[in-house]
């Protein structure tokens, strides 16, 4: 509930001006070192996969390296595999690669070909959406590699800076809102 967010929101660290200005890192280390705030933010992301109105998934898909730490404990608590969105250059080939811009420069991400099912129906997590640049890379990623991005989950949303407008026509489910205008 509210009460339960509003703990979860108080284990995340704001450091405004890091790694530079004008970004508020957004800290979730505090939040993953505490028991009853980390099973809660994997029990609310489960339940946006269960019941009749819940999003019917197959894998849950991590982007590196905070998606990472919620996607994978999410998997195993909804019985299904996770596959890593890793970032470029840590897979051996074959891969499938998406590039992205940042503020300044570009990335990329990959995903070993052949690793998800054709066709399989998939949850994307990630820790912060704020662009939305790393989430868009990663659903075309999943999309070229043969599966189906049935939402996008994201324990934060940085509203004001374009992340939802980025995904549109997308699902987003973000747990948890805070209004910004710059940063992430
Ligand atoms: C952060 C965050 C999201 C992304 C959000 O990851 O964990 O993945 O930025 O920003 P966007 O919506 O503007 O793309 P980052 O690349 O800093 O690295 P990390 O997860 O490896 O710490
Ligand atoms: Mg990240």
């Amino acid at each position: 509930g509210p009460q339960r967010a509003a703990e979860v929101r108080s284990l995340i660290r704001d450091v405004p001006g890091f790694p530079h200005e004008p970004i508020i890192f957004r800290d979730i280390t505090p939040m993953l070192a505490d028991g009853a705030a980390l099973a809660d933010v994997v029990e609310a992301f489960a339940r946006l996969c269960e019941g009749p109105d819940g999003h019917a998934i197959d894998v849950v898909a991590g982007m590196e390296a905070r998606g990472f730490l919620l996607g994978a404990p999410l998997a195993t608590r909804l019985g299904v595999g996770f596959v890593p969105l890793r970032k470029a250059g840590k897979l051996p080939p074959p891969v499938e690669r998406v590039s992205y811009d940042l503020e300044y420069g570009s990335a990329a991400i990959e995903l070993r070909t052949g690793t998800l099912p054709v066709g399989a129906r998939v949850l994307l997590v990630d820790d912060v959406l704020a662009t939305g640049g790393t989430a868009a890379a990663a659903a075309q990623l999943v999309e070229r590699s043969g599966g189906e991005v049935v939402a996008a989950a994201f324990l934060m949303e940085l509203a004001g800076l374009g992340g939802r407008e980025r995904l549109s026509g997308r699902v987003v489910e973000t747990l948890l809102r805070v209004e910004e205008s710059a940063g992430s």
